[in-house]
Parts: C-alpha cells; structure tokens; sequence
C-alpha cells in the first residue's frame, strides 16, 4: 500500500514537472521540440562544412572532422521517438511535417539510412582536404533535401 502510495506521488511529481515545462513552451508537443532541436543540431553542424565548401571560411582540417563526426553521431540516433503518429501538421499546431511521414509507402526510413551512410563516409574523409568536403557533402545535403521536399510543409 505504502509503495502503491509512493508510485502515485512520484507520478503526481512528474505530472506537475512536466506541465511547468509544458507551460513555459507555449504547450509545444515535447516529440515535435526534440525532433526540431535535432534538424537545428544538424544545421549548426553542417553550418562550417557548407562555409568551408564554398570558400568563406577556411578549411580548418580538425573543425571539419569535428563537425562530420558530431553530424554522423547525431544521424546515428534512433528517431523512433520522436515522430508518434499523430503529431502532423494536420492534427497539431507548431510542425511542418506532412501526414505521408506515417503514410503507406512512406520511405523516410530509407533517407535516414541515406544520411546516416553519408554522414559517416563525410566523418571520414573531412579531415583529407576542402575538396575531401566538398565531395563528402553533396549526399549529405542530398538526404536533407530529400526528406524536406518529400515530408516538410514549405511554410
Ligand atoms: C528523414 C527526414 C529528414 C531529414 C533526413 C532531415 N530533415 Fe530537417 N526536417 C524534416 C522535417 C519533417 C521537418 C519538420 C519538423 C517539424 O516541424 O516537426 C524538418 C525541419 C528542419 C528544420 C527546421 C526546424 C524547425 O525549428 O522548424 C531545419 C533547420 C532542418 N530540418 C535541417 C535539416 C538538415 C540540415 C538536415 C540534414 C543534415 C535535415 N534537416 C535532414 C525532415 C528531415
């Protein structure tokens, strides 16, 4: 009883935590903050590769490899949870990710696994040169835009 008693105050502990957060968020659904941290994530990390690419920053051969590394970790992480069915534009405010995500034939799987592969190759080779970068980042680009085009509202 006593253990029952402590469980529910616990449970009751985290209700009110997670309504303060909720709260001071405007109520954003917590799997759509998550997802849209990890893109910010991924661009900051592409940020200095694509300004490396295009000659407005120097290549700095430790920055690069720093920041394919990290974009290949943050690739490596397993999305489940961070896209429940039911939180498409459609159904809820603050997303721009279109219902086809959890439609039929839907292959956002499949360009997660393209990103992961290129992110990885780029991780490697990011160290070799501004054209090693250059070369490496075409595929990553490619899987992000991709998916945007396939699965992300354009407002
Ligand atoms: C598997 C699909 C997919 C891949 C791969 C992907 N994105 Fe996204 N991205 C989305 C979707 C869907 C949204 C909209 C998310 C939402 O609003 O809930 C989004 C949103 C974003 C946003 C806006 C976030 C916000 O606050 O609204 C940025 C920036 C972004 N992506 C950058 C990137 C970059 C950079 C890459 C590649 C390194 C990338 N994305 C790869 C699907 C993807």
């Amino acid at each position: 009883m006593r253990k029952l008693f402590l469980a529910t105050a616990a449970l009751a502990t985290l209700g009110v935590t997670s309504a303060a957060i909720g709260a001071s968020h405007a109520e954003k659904n917590p799997a759509v903050e998550a997802r849209q941290s990890l893109m910010h994530l991924y661009a900051f990390h592409l940020g200095p590769l694509g300004a490396m690419a295009k000659g407005d920053m120097e290549y700095d051969a430790e920055m690069a490899t720093v920041a394919a590394t990290n974009l290949a970790s943050l690739a490596a992480l397993n999305q489940m949870a961070l896209w429940p069915e039911g939180t498409d534009n459609e159904s809820i405010e603050g997303t721009r990710a279109l219902p086809a995500i959890w439609e039929e034939g839907s292959d956002i799987g499949q360009i997660v696994g393209d990103l992961q592969t290129a992110t990885a190759a780029l991780a490697e080779t990011a160290g070799d040169g501004v054209e090693a970068v250059r070369a490496g980042l075409g595929p990553v680009g490619g899987a992000c835009g991709a998916c945007h085009k396939a699965y992300r509202a354009s407002n």
